[in-house]
Parts: structure tokens; sequence; C-alpha cells
């Protein structure tokens, strides 16, 4: 699948339990109410949203990454409930020259730990792997969010190391753990 192809209409995926679709601007009050929550912004470079327009604002990020063919971030859905948007999960940044993508995920507190993110990261990664044609998926995190790189651990990313003071967040210089999981890798 050419890029041109991928960014001009926005692909739909799905698992067995979940629909990965666009984020619709109808889906700002679900955004606010992931996004209000202390729990999944806590590692994060933003405060929890208190006013519905921040999600709004941020609706149009991901959108205006998609139109200048930057990223790709899917609204999770169960496939039950389409319309009710539990989480997002995607390409923060797909770098086509390098076959690079960095990956970004967040679950609505509510849906943790039923395997639920796993799924639609390995849907997202099939994707990258193929229809985009990436050779390396990175993820950064915190070091303290064990939720996250329990993650990355079982969909077969490896640590790289520690990137020193790499972000400045909450008013501190803070280190981010670094992982990536290759092509290669992938069937093994
Ligand atoms: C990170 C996040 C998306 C994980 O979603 P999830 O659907 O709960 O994760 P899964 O249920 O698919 O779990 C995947 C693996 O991680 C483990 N895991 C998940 N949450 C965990 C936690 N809080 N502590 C320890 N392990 C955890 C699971 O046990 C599972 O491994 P296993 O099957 O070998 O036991 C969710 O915690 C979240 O939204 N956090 C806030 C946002 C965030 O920090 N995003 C990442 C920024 S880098």
């Amino acid at each position: 699948m050419s890029a041109d192809e991928i960014f001009t209409a926005f692909p739909t995926l799905s698992t067995p339990r979940l629909t990965l679709r666009q984020i619709r601007t109808e889906d700002a009050a679900a955004v606010f109410g992931l996004f209000g929550d202390a729990e999944v912004t806590r590692y994060y470079d933003l405060d929890p949203f208190t006013e519905p327009l921040q999600a709004e604002e941020l609706i149009e990020r991901f959108q205006r990454r998609f139109d200048h063919r930057i990223g790709l971030r899917w609204g999770l859905a169960l496939n039950e409930t389409p319309d009710n948007l539990i989480g997002t999960c995607g390409y923060n940044l797909w770098v086509q020259p390098a076959r690079r993508g960095l990956v970004g995920y967040d679950l609505a507190r509510d849906h943790w730990r039923r395997g639920l993110m796993a799924e639609a990261l390995a849907a997202v990664l099939t994707f990258g792997f193929t229809a985009m044609g990436l050779n390396r998926v990175e993820a950064l995190t915190f070091p303290q969010n064990t939720a996250s790189k329990s993650l990355l651990d079982k969909l077969g990313f490896q640590a790289e190391g520690l990137l020193r003071e790499y972000e400045f967040i909450k008013g501190a210089a803070q280190d981010m753990a670094i992982y990536s999981l290759l092509a290669g890798e992938r069937s093994q």
C-alpha cells in the first residue's frame, strides 16, 4: 500500500474485540473524559484536561498530522459500540525515508488490564510493518510507567536504554526509556 493510498482515506482496522477508526469531532466528549483522567495523563507531557475545548484541539491536532502525512492516530472502540471511543493508539510520527514509526497509546481506565491495548497495538504494528512498510517501530516511555513497559515487552519490543533527561515535562527534566521492534524480529 502506498503512502498516497493510506493518506487518501483513513484506514480502519479491526481485531476480535476492537474497531480502530478515525477520531472524529463527535468523539470530543470521550476524548475529554480520557485526557481528563489524571491517571491516564500521569506520564504525559500535559496536565489533565479541564476544558472541553482542549479535547477538540487535540482531535484537530491528530487530524492535522494525518493531513500533513506525519502521523496516524486511531480511535479505539469496542466492536459492539463503535461510536464510543475508549482510547487512542497509533503512529505519532512516521518518518517515511527512514521507514520508522513512533507509537503512542492510551486507554480509558475502566478498560485497563483486559489485554485491549495489546490487541490494538498488535493490529497497528501489523499495519505498520505491512501496509506502511516500516522497518523499525519505536516507543518512548517514562521508566516508571510499568503498564506501558509491560505492554511493549509483551509485544516483543526490546529495551534499548535510557535517554538521559530527554524531555522537560511537568517542570522537571525526565529520563525516557526507549524501546524498539524491528520488522525482522516480528516473525521470529
Ligand atoms: C499503558 C496502557 C495503554 C496499557 O493498556 P492495557 O489495555 O491495560 O494493557 P494490556 O491489558 O493490553 O496489558 C499488556 C501487558 O501489560 C501488563 N500491564 C498492563 N497494565 C499493567 C500495570 N498497571 N502494571 C503491570 N503490568 C501491566 C499486562 O499484564 C499485560 O501483560 P501480560 O498479558 O503478560 O500480563 C494503559 O495502562 C494506559 O492507558 N495508561 C495511561 C496512558 C499511558 O501511560 N500511555 C503510555 C504512554 S508512553
